[in-house]
């Protein structure tokens, strides 16, 4: 099942597959993280696409994470909005984790929002709270588990991109623009990936916290990292769905039950909000509202 590299052929049978599902041409790709599927009904003209009838894409296994692309129209917009995604842990490679993003990149999609579930770090979060993300920690691509490691194809991107400014500050600006006028509370922080699958120690979450990290969680970075890479625009919303453990005589208890309650909680709150900032998201080059 692990195919560590994944070549432009792959993606290009991938795409094939999905042209010849539907006649869409969508411009933004939107992935939903744990439990955050629900936005996913609220698209028309809706043209819904099993993950696993797609060449080489890799099928989701973890409950919470339905597994369809669904094409279609959504404020607006012509999306493509994955329902659910594969992590790391599940045994893929980075390749395979996001080689979504690369068939979002050859349909010509310019813009990316990815969601997820985090755990909050920053003593000043609560459950149920969306953070914007403005940066993050690649720790895992740190310690080598790298998406674009391995030969770099030209055509995606090139072999040393810059990742200064990952998530893009004109749709930083308007997400928070959007949560203040419809006021809904927006913090702000920096991202950390792990590999998981088991959730943090409370002496990991006090290291994490020392380094600089707002929110913890298992995905989100890999994708954020090739859509650049790709030369897409990435706007990064997390659901805090729990506060991340840093005491070892807490009496609470990290879950995905947790997790997967809490995003069922902020999902009317996260939906309103992205429904907003599609509506105003501005093509490529074009200040918001133009
Ligand atoms: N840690 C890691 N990943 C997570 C968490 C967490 O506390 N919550 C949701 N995803």
């Amino acid at each position: 099942m692990n195919k560590e590299f994944v070549t432009s052929e792959d993606v290009a049978q991938a795409v094939a597959y999905v042209r010849s599902q539907t006649r869409q041409q969508p411009q933004v790709g939107m992935v939903l993280g744990s439990g955050l599927s629900g936005l996913a009904s609220a698209v028309t003209d809706a043209e819904r696409i099993a993950f696993g009838r797609i060449p080489h894409f890799p099928v989701s296994t973890v409950e919470g994470h339905d597994g369809a692309l669904v094409i279609g129209r959504l404020q607006g917009q012509d999306v493509l909005v994955m329902q659910g995604r594969v992590h790391f842990y599940e045994g893929y490679s980075m390749q395979q984790v996001t080689l979504p993003m690369r068939l979002m990149q050859r349909m010509g999609i310019h813009t990316v929002i990815l969601t997820n579930a985090a755990g909050g770090i920053n003593p000043a979060f609560h459950a149920g709270e969306l953070m914007l993300i403005n940066d993050h920690i690649n720790l895992i691509g740190m310690a080598g588990q790298n998406p674009l490691r391995g030969p770099n194809d030209p055509s995606f991107g090139l072999r040393f991109p810059s990742m200064t400014r990952v998530y893009d500050a004109q749709l930083r600006a308007l997400a928070l623009a959007t949560a203040a006028r419809l006021q809904i509370p927006l913090r702000q922080g920096v991202y950390m990936c792990l590999a998981g699958p088991c959730f943090e120690t409370p002496a990991d979450i006090r290291f994490l916290r020392t380094i600089g990290a707002d929110a913890v969680g298992m995905s989100t970075v890999p994708e954020a990292v090739v859509a650049r890479h790709g030369g897409m625009r990435v706007l990064g919303i997390s659901t805090i769905s729990n506060m991340a453990i840093d005491d070892i005589d807490s009496e609470a208890e990290t879950t995905h039950q947790e997790v997967l309650e809490t995003g069922k909680l902020v999902v009317p709150r996260l939906t309103t909000l992205l429904q907003a900032i599609l509506a105003d998201l501005p093509a490529p080059g074009k200040p918001a509202g133009a």
